[in-house]
């Protein structure tokens, strides 16, 4: 169970400044709000071509899923860039999400852990259930949410301090009582990074290469003990070892936690994640596991994008 407002006092958000109540513009599942206006009382031109009724995600009835999303629907303004998102991820596993860009990725990995309500001018509909628990409730705390769904930014973002206190930096904001130098050793172990970087903990997180660099962003998100981590295209800026660093990073990782990853790259969409989801204009085209999505998709606009046709 995500925890509430009562027990929130003391919680960081990895990466992110302390928060606030949801802006007045940010509607939620648990309140009445009206839909944003769409210009000409149409969302946009995907509404013509798209499906009618969603795609239903592939659901195992033995499991419960990590993060449950609901006729999820996200406006900048005027511009409907979610259009009726229904997903289920699964505990455990890595979903991929794919799609060519603008096409809504990175809006919905946001509005899994309450990332856009930060952005001025957004409205959101739907419902997101983390656990059972829906994110966006009036008692649930945004900062909590944000410390057990962690993530994980395209451009490496190192605090510019000491490799140890990147890792710290969170558990510390936090009050942790605990042993900080088994949690720093922990949390570089997990993020394949330690072997590295033991014997230079105290010197400049800047100094490391942009690959360490990611997976010392991947530790301090592990520091705070999210349960759920995302990653917007994690390693669209390393070169081809440390991408691989970070994949096979990624693959150790779903033993402990859910992950979601954003990524461009097809071959790392198929080398590590379970399932495949692939968006098109702000819609859910086709969400399989990975090895069908790519080798027999269901919808012939997977296929097309799959196979480098457009995108
Ligand atoms: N901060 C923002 N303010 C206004 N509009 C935004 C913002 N972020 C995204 N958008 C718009 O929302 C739509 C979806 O963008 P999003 O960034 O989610 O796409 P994406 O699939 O992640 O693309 P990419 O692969 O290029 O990263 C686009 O039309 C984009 O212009
Ligand atoms: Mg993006």
């Amino acid at each position: 169970m995500l925890p509430t407002n009562e027990s929130a006092d003391d919680a960081p958000a990895d990466n992110l400044p302390a928060d606030k109540a949801p802006p007045e513009h940010v509607s939620t599942s648990s309140d009445s709000s009206p839909r944003a206006p769409s210009p000409n009382g149409r969302a946009n031109a995907a509404e013509d071509s798209a499906p009618t009724s969603p795609p239903e995600a592939p659901t195992d009835p033995a499991m419960d899923p990590k993060l449950n999303i609901q006729d999820l629907h996200f406006w900048y303004g005027d511009n409907h860039a979610l259009q009726g998102i229904h997903m289920d991820i699964q505990p455990n596993k890595v979903t991929a999400l794919i799609g060519p860009s603008g096409c809504g990725k990175s809006t919905l990995l946001r509005c899994l852990n309450r990332m856009n309500e930060l952005i001025e001018g957004t409205t959101m509909e739907g419902t997101v259930l983390v656990d059972g628990q829906d994110i966006y409730a009036s008692n649930t705390d945004p900062v909590m949410v944000r410390r057990r769904v962690g993530m994980v930014f395209q451009k490496p973002n190192p605090f510019p301090k000491t490799i140890y206190k990147n890792v710290t930096w969170g558990a510390e904001i936090n009050g942790y009582d605990g042993d900080l130098d088994a949690l720093v050793e922990r949390s570089l172990r997990q993020a394949a990074l330690w072997s590295e970087v033991k014997d230079r903990l105290h010197t400049s997180a800047l100094d490391l290469s942009g690959g360490q660099q990611q997976r010392l962003c991947i530790a301090r998100t592990l520091a705070v003990e999210p349960d759920v981590v995302l990653m917007d295209e994690p390693a669209s800026a390393l070169d081809p070892i440390a991408t691989s660093k970070v994949e096979e990073t990624i693959t150790e990782l779903k033993q402990d936690y859910t992950i979601v990853i954003v990524t461009h790259n097809m071959q790392q969409a198929s080398r590590i994640s379970d399932e495949t989801a692939f968006l098109y204009m702000g819609r859910l085209v086709e969400m399989n596991p990975t090895d069908q999505l790519f080798t027999r998709p269901e919808k012939d606009r997977t296929e097309a994008y799959v196979t480098g046709r457009f995108g």
